[in-house]
């Protein structure tokens, strides 16, 4: 396979960010991400769009989904630009499924399975290192460095209602993509509950494989 381009599904806290970070260390791709785009533009004016709220906060800040409008330029004008890619956090509802298949062609498709009292877990206990991008996790996985354990923070949505509510607007909104998938026969279902590397080694053979 020349650069891959893969897709990554999973709930919230599913661990689609922190498997991303090694598909883009060793597969040399372009890590594309909703989340991480709209996070750096949350205050942009999207007034023009004809949509309910002026910027992408005040959907994110309730756990609810940016509109399509928005999210679909955002994934187009990356995909243009990337040779291979891991897209994480896209398509989220079937119109954004139909709309990436106008885009580009895929040559995996990756689910992580994940229980949903560990996906609550995973989600309040994570904290970001604001300098590096880092993931970290207060139990699972805490930084080493005292210095980096001092300058972590947490998300907005990671409190425990928005994470409820992002969980049920996945369930409504994201499992009709994973069912997509699934039909059309190129879905590959990875267990989420292992430990980061145990997934890790999963995800690595998957994509191999579809090489
Ligand atoms: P987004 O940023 O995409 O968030 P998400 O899908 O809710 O996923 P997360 O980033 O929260 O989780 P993850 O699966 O990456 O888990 P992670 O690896 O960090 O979206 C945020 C918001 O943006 C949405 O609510 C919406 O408003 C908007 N948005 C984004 N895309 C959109 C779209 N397409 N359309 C409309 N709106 C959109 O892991 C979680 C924690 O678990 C970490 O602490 C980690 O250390 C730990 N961990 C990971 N793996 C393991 C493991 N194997 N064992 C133990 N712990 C683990």
């Amino acid at each position: 396979m020349a650069q891959p381009r893969i897709l990554i599904l999973g709930a919230p806290g599913a661990g689609k960010g922190t498997q991303s970070a090694n598909i883009v260390e060793e597969f040399d791709v372009e890590h594309v991400t909703t989340g991480d785009a709209l996070r750096a533009n949350k205050d942009m004016d999207i007034s023009d769009m004809d949509t309910e709220y002026d910027t992408p906060r005040e959907y994110m800040d309730q756990g609810e989904l940016v509109p399509d409008e928005v999210v679909n330029a955002i994934v187009d004008e990356a995909l243009t630009q990337a040779d291979g890619f891991v897209l994480d956090g896209y398509p989220r509802n079937l119109e954004q499924a139909e709309e990436l298949e106008e885009m580009t062609d895929l040559d995996v498709v990756l689910m992580l399975d994940v229980g949903e009292e560990e996906l609550v877990h995973r989600l309040t206990g994570r904290r970001l290192d604001p300098e590096t991008g880092e993931i970290y996790h207060v139990e699972y996985n805490p930084p080493e460095d005292e210095e980096v354990e001092e300058r972590l923070v947490q998300r907005d949505d990671d409190d425990e209602e928005t994470v409820r509510e992002r969980l049920r607007v996945y369930h409504e909104n994201t499992e009709p993509v994973v069912e997509y998938y699934e039909e059309e026969g190129t879905l590959e279902r990875v267990d989420g509950e292992q430990t980061p590397d145990e997934v890790w080694e999963d995800v690595k053979a998957t994509i191999e494989d579809a090489a």
